[in-house]
């Protein structure tokens, strides 16, 4: 399937979440992939460069929950912090106008994967494991990875979790080379979208 800028005529928003709802054609453009991948980073770029609003799922979490992630897992454990990630996906479906980066785990539920779809095109961005492992490691706040033995978690939960983001985007997107900027104009020219 290719997009062009019939599909997505670029709507004013501001910079609130919550002034980008919208009922009706959507506008939207939607980041997976494995912590490490550049999803916040590439994905502000993108909302710049497309003039859309930036939203993340981790963020609308922390601000739901008003705690951190680290917090989230610790005091309520990892499955309620993957029904807090529905629940944000139900409430984005209506949104208009948005780059929506998600946590690395978002397509874990098979609910998560077909409100993701509903959201708008879904963009995979990936990496070699080295430098995927190297970036996720950048940040000592993701709480999946703070274990005795990061490295062999990080390869069980990758291995567990790439056929998923396979099958779950529209487009494939390498990253392992390039900075945030090359990435962001990699996935506009894939999306067939203006530069
Ligand atoms: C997670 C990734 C994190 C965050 C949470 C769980 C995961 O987001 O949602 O720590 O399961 O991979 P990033 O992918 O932005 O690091």
């Amino acid at each position: 399937m290719k997009w062009n800028m019939n599909s997505f005529q670029t709507r004013k928003v501001s910079a609130q979440a919550t002034s980008a709802r919208f009922f009706g054609v959507h506008n939207n453009l939607v980041l997976i992939g494995f912590m490490g991948s550049g999803k916040s980073s590439v994905g502000r770029r993108l909302a710049t460069k497309q003039r859309k609003s930036f939203v993340d799922t981790d963020a609308e979490i922390v601000a739901d929950a008003g705690m951190s992630i680290q917090k989230i897992f610790s005091q309520e454990g990892e499955p309620s912090f993957r029904i807090r990630e529905t629940k944000v996906l139900q409430r984005l479906v209506d949104y208009e106008g948005i780059v929506l980066a998600t946590g690395g785990g978002i397509i874990l539920r098979e609910e998560n994967r077909n409100l993701l779809h509903r959201i708008g095109p879904v963009i995979w961005l990936y990496a070699k494991p080295d430098i995927l492992f190297e970036r996720a490691m950048r940040s000592r706040k993701r709480p999946l990875l703070l274990v005795e033995n990061p490295r062999e978690r990080f390869e069980s939960l990758l291995a567990e979790r790439e056929a998923l983001y396979r099958k779950s985007a529209d487009v494939h997107v390498d990253s392992s080379y390039l900075d945030h900027e090359e990435t962001a104009a990699k996935i506009l020219e894939k999306l067939n979208l203006e530069i």
